[in-house]
């Protein structure tokens, strides 16, 4: 707890937010590895939401990346601090009412339950992106599996960094078996069942 710093509660309150929005904010935290879909699908599903008159708004690794963590490189320490600035973000914009997805790989499980803990149980639902490495690999579409192999890129996740996946995801997402219009009506469907958007 920060010295000399208190706490300055907002006064339009959450209820007054999601009354006005029609729906509730939450965070849908896309995780997996490099070219898994992530992105490819919170922004499918942004568009989806934002079609039906949602509050939305994408965090994307490789853009934060040019601003808020620019900073930062692929250290494990450094991936902690990723994500530990991003969940404080995350949290800012699902105070605002907004429905925050978040494409990070995100590698480490004790980082993504740290940011699960800072919301109220049901507000963090982690999608997992599952897809095999051969087949990112063969994707390869910023053609950085085949630099990392090379051993041009360092501590890239799958090659040279590891990845632990989820153990008990709200959603885990085939990506490499399912088309991305599939992916997209499980995480619709997934937000309707949790009551953060309404049914059709
Ligand atoms: S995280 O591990 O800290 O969550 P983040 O999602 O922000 O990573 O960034 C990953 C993106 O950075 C990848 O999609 C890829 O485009 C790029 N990248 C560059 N170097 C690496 C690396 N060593 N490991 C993983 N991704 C890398």
């Amino acid at each position: 707890m920060p010295e000399n710093i208190i706490w300055r509660p907002t006064t339009v309150t959450r209820l007054e937010r999601s009354n006005q929005n029609g729906h509730k904010s939450a965070v849908l935290w896309f995780t997996g590895l490099s070219g898994s879909g992530k992105s490819t699908i919170a922004h499918a599903v942004e568009e989806k939401l934002f079609q039906i008159g949602c509050q939305t708004v994408v965090l994307d690794g490789d853009n934060v990346r040019h601003g808020l963590c620019a900073d930062l490189g692929f250290s494990d320490q450094d991936r902690t601090e990723n994500i530990r600035r991003i969940g404080e973000t995350t949290k800012l914009f699902v105070e605002a009412g907004i429905i925050t997805l978040t494409a990070f790989i995100s590698p480490f499980g004790a980082d993504r339950e740290k940011v699960r803990n800072l919301f109220m149980p049901g507000e963090f639902l982690e999608i997992h992106c599952r897809c095999a490495l051969d087949c990112c690999e063969q994707r390869d579409v910023k053609g950085f599996y085949q630099k990392a192999r090379a051993g041009e890129i360092k501590e890239f996740t799958g090659i040279s960094s590891p990845y632990e996946a989820p153990e008990n995801p709200e959603l885990v997402l085939h990506t490499d078996q399912s088309s991305v219009e599939e992916c997209v009506q499980k995480v619709m469907h997934l937000l309707q069942q949790r009551c953060i958007i309404p049914f059709d």
